[in-house]
């Protein structure tokens, strides 16, 4: 059976290749776009717009018997047992290959019983034409050893854009779970495609590659395709081993390929390596040699494994639904994330408040001590614009409910801090508790009788356990829960006037029947308990998403503002109604480190509104590890310092004089910098790109940047390299080949200040492409702006109120003079303004010595805030003569040493503007 590669590879002459849908196009254009020589797929169909049919003819090859064990490289074996370990005798009568391996059977390595290379599992039949594609038959062609295999599988694929192309897999005979996210709808087929598609009739294998260089994207022809009720796998091999995504895990920014597991089943732990954590996100990407980018999204919400190992290549193993894949061709990184995006929903946009500065504690026990935390942030001007509270506040934990000990004034709390331009969120439980006796909890009691609960077996709600005790859990999948939902967020709403959810999905009870272990197993279904559209077996994963819609449309409909939604347990698509946290993170460097790969992960998974507890939550925290922490955490695009109980206070007050003049500087520059974050978050928003952005994003050809996974840049503009080391007061960076200036000594509150401390070192860096020692002293985070861009600032600010402040530019300066930045400001809190046309964007320029802005779009909300001061960076020569709209400007400095020409100007930011200089 198993049979050597030579044999197959002298029999693929046999190959039979015809071509469907000679009709699609006149020859004319087909000649025109005649695809590169070098794609495989296509070297004998001769046209990207149809596809070629591979038969093997493997009958020719059944007779030649026989052979010795089949040379796949102990890399590239894709395990035969993958619901047990199996001794020879069980291994060769599947027909697999028995090599034992010199490591344990069971751990992380080629596994000992493989498949021969074309082992059958299905057969494509009947291909044909479709509107938007083709579809086909499989049939299956040899015994299964899985229960409940699908004899007769359909294979649906549609060209849906020139960059994305989508195919199903589902039972042919029999309708099967499928998730319901409301993905594009798109007629026809696209009809210039980046890919190329060859189909492998028997064993059935589908291959992607890019017409263009040729590279194969995705051979499922590598091991075969096994469909059986609870249990789907699919392989493919990889391009590279540059393989990113598939979180939500404890993980570097790129995954090991060497044999690892990675599993997705939402689940509440705290946040450690190797295991599933809160969010499922069947999404990754992959860089090519060449430094293009491609993606693969299964959208599947069943428990699933996705195995990695070192050829390279990959598995998806789920438990349920369907097979259901969409592939995304870039070319380029941001291109895929985008392309993914426009699959599961572009970011909502946040108001501006929830980009400043969150505080929050389990254990502010009262209002008193909630009140004493503002006071003395105030006190020691600290910026804060969210407090918040854990469950301190709730009436023995019960959600919608507030204590009448510590909490009797809440609603004056709430009010009292709104008076003083703050904003509240409180903590709320997915859990409804289910206790009390009929008439005292109306949640529950409502609840039961509008039917909203989750049902077990026996068709009542079904009772776990969080924090209350005894508790029913809201079906989101149920339009009524939506409204029951959004009752009672209206009635409480009406007692405490907060302004945002904090959602907890919290350790949702899982009968034990439907526990899988560690491992998956093709196990029992969880018959237990049903929920509208679907088993929770399932659901399970849709949770924390499902509610996140509930609770986002509930804030809207009772606010009439701008949602805003902070969410543990995540799904594909959850950054269109909420952002994230990263969860019970452990205050230690470790996790400092790891927040890094998870919030560019978040921004990749189109989740950008993300951040880690600062300081970290369990455990006490040390006032170095704070303060470094304060200082990365200032540009997690959500900032929100939060503290388990019991732990050392971790508020910046509590810290020493240094210390809290180190993270005021850090939250200082923030706030400073709100006006660009903000934009980004529009761009997010608008064009589905990212905020915090992994390195590669930017310069996907140097592969050196790929890996980069302990700095973040902002949009494309700004570079941020923290310490995440005790006791270091230098840090190396990766600096991509170009100029980039240190922001150290421009940005601090007065951008516009003449007098500005010098930078301590030369914070200019011309790279080659480098890895750079930086002086990092604990009062410092080293942030460079890139040549090219132009960010802008507000000046002084002391908390996101301060919008309406002056603002200024930094404008960094290629070394032929040129840079190019935008703004996009509207009132920062109501609903849909960018779809309303409600909003002013503005375009920077700079060339020629000048830089210029011009209204893109103008709206009266910039209307009374001045352009106080523009600071250039990388101006060689000493200017003599500065002018701004045409009117000499005497007071500007020029520094020859740093190259920074400073203009104080006094410019309304509604109008156009120059700013010259010669
Ligand atoms: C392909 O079509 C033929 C003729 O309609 C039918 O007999 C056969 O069962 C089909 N194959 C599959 C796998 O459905
Ligand atoms: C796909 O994989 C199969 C099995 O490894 C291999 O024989 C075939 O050449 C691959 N196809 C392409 C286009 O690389
Ligand atoms: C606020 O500051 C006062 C004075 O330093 C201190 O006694 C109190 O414990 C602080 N309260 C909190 C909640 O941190
Ligand atoms: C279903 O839940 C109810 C409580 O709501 C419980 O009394 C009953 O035993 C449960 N049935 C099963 C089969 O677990």
């Amino acid at each position: 059976m198993c049979v050597p590669l030579q044999q197959w590879a002298g029999v693929a002459v046999w190959l039979l290749w015809w071509r469907i849908h000679r009709t699609v196009l006149p020859l004319s254009n087909l000649m025109a776009t005649a695809p590169d020589q070098s794609c495989p797929c296509f070297s004998c169909c001769h046209s990207p717009f149809s596809f070629c049919f591979a038969q093997t003819l493997l009958e020719l090859v059944a007779h030649q018997t026989h052979q010795k064990q089949l040379q796949v490289s102990p890399g590239g074996r894709f395990d035969c047992g993958p619901e047990r370990l199996l001794a020879r005798a069980d291994c060769e009568a599947r027909g697999c290959c028995y090599i034992p391996g010199p490591g344990p059977r069971s751990g992380p390595g080629p596994p000992w019983c493989f498949f021969p290379r074309g082992y059958r599992s299905y057969r494509a039949e009947n291909l044909t034409a479709t509107e938007s594609g083709f579809s086909a038959r499989l049939r299956r062609v040899a015994a299964a050893f899985l229960p409940a295999a699908v004899d007769t599988v359909r294979l649906d694929l549609a060209l849906e854009t020139p960059a994305r192309l989508r195919f199903t897999l589902r039972d042919a005979a029999r309708q099967r779970y499928e998730v319901p996210l409301a993905t594009p709808r798109v007629q026809g087929r696209a009809p210039r495609t980046l890919y190329g598609l060859q189909v492998s009739q028997d064993p059935f294998g589908l291959v992607v590659c890019r017409q263009r260089g040729g590279t194969v994207l995705l051979n499922t022809t590598v091991a075969p395709l096994i469909f059986t009720d609870q249990f789907l796998q699919i392989s493919t091999s990889l391009p590279s081993q540059f393989i990113s995504g598939l979180g939500e895990h404890l993980t570097p920014l790129f995954l090991d390929t060497a044999w690892s597991r990675v599993t997705l089943w939402n689940r509440d732990m705290a946040p450690a390596p190797h295991v599933n954590l809160y969010g499922s996100h069947p999404f990754y990407l992959v860089m090519e040699d060449d430094g293009s980018a491609h993606g693969v999204f299964l959208l599947n919400s069943n428990a699933m494994d996705v195995l990695l190992q070192p050829s390279p290549a990959l598995t998806w193993r789920t438990t349920g639904g369907i097979l259901d894949f969409y592939i995304f061709l870039g070319p380029d990184p941001k291109s895929v994330v985008r392309q993914y995006l426009d699959v599961v929903g572009f970011p909502f946009m946040p108001p501006y408040w929830g980009l400043g500065f969150h505080l929050c504690r389990w254990g502010y026990s009262s209002t008193d001590i909630t009140r004493q935390v503002v006071a003395n942030m105030t006190a020691a001007r600290f910026p804060l614009d969210v407090q918040w509270n854990d469950l301190d506040y709730a009436d023995a934990k019960r959600d919608f409910t507030f204590n009448k000990k510590g909490f009797r004034d809440y609603p004056e709390m709430v009010r009292d801090f709104h008076s003083r331009g703050l904003r509240y969120i409180m903590i709320v439980d997915a859990g409804i508790s289910s206790s009390g006796p009929p008439g005292t909890y109306k949640p529950y009691d409502e609840g039961l009788k509008r039917g909203v609960f989750i049902r077990n077996a026996t068709g009542q709600p079904l009772i776990g356990k969080v924090w209350p005790g005894p508790t029913a859990f809201p079906d989101f999948t149920n339009p009524r829960t939506h409204e029951w939902w959004h009752d009672m967020v209206k009635d409480f709403h009406e007692q405490v006037p907060f302004d945002g959810m904090w959602l907890v999905s919290g350790p949702l009870y899982i009968p034990p029947m439907c526990v899988f272990g560690g491992r998956l197993q093709a196990g029992t279904i969880c018959a237990s308990s049903q929920q509208y559209l679907s088993s929770h077996y399932n659901l399970h994963s849709l949770y924390g998403l499902t509610e996140a819609m509930a609770s986002h449309s509930a804030l809207l409909r009772v606010r009439g503002k701008r949602p805003f939604i902070i969410s543990r347990s995540t799904f594909a698509g959850h950054g269109r109604y909420a952002g994230h946290w990263t969860g019970d993170v452990g205050s230690d460097w470790e996790q400092l480190y790891y927040s890094i790969p998870e919030v560019l992960l978040f921004n990749l998974f189109g989740v950008p509104l993300v951040g880690a507890d600062i300081c970290g939550f369990a455990g006490s925290t040390s006032e170095e590890l704070c303060v470094r922490w304060t200082q990365l955490g200032a540009f997690y695009p959500f900032m929100r310092n939060h503290n388990d109980h019991g732990t050392r206070p971790q508020e910046p007050y509590s810290f020493s004089p240094a210390a809290q003049a180190a993270m005021r500087s850090a939250l200082h520059l923030r706030y400073s910098l709100l006006p660009f974050l903000y934009t980004l978050f529009h761009r997010a928003h608008s064009a589905g790109e990212t905020v915090a952005r992994p390195l590669f994003l930017e310069f996907p050809t140097d592969p050196n940047t790929w890996a980069v996974d302990r700095q973040l840049l902002w949009g494309g503009g700004l570079l941020v390299t923290p310490v995440l080391e005790a006791g270091q007061t230098k840090v190396r960076g990766y600096f991509p080949a170009g100029t980039w200036y240190s922001l150290a000594g421009v940005s601090s509150p007065g951008a516009v200040c003449g007098s500005c401390p010098s930078p301590a070192f030369d914070s200019t860096i011309h790279s080659k492409g480098q890895w750079i020692l930086l002086p990092a002293p604990l009062d410092t985070i080293n942030v460079h702006a890139r040549a090219g861009h132009i960010l802008p600032l507000q000046v002084s600010p002391l908390t996101a109120q301060s919008r309406s402040k002056a603002m200024a530019l930094v404008v960094a300066l290629t070394p032929d003079g040129f840079a190019r930045g935008d703004l996009f400001w509207d009132d920062g809190d109501s609903w849909e303004t960018f779809e309303r046309g409600d909003y002013t964007e503005i375009l920077f320029l700079a060339s020629n010595d000048a830089v210029l802005s011009q209204l893109l779009r103008a709206s009266p909300h910039l209307d009374g805030i001045l352009l106080e001061a523009v600071t250039v960076l990388g101006v060689t020569s000493p200017p003599r003569r500065v002018l701004a709209n045409g009117a000499i400007v005497s007071d500007f400095s020029y520094r020859s040493d740093t190259q920074v020409l400073r203009v104080p100007v006094s410019l309304p930011m509604w109008e156009q503007f120059v700013i010259s200089w010669s």
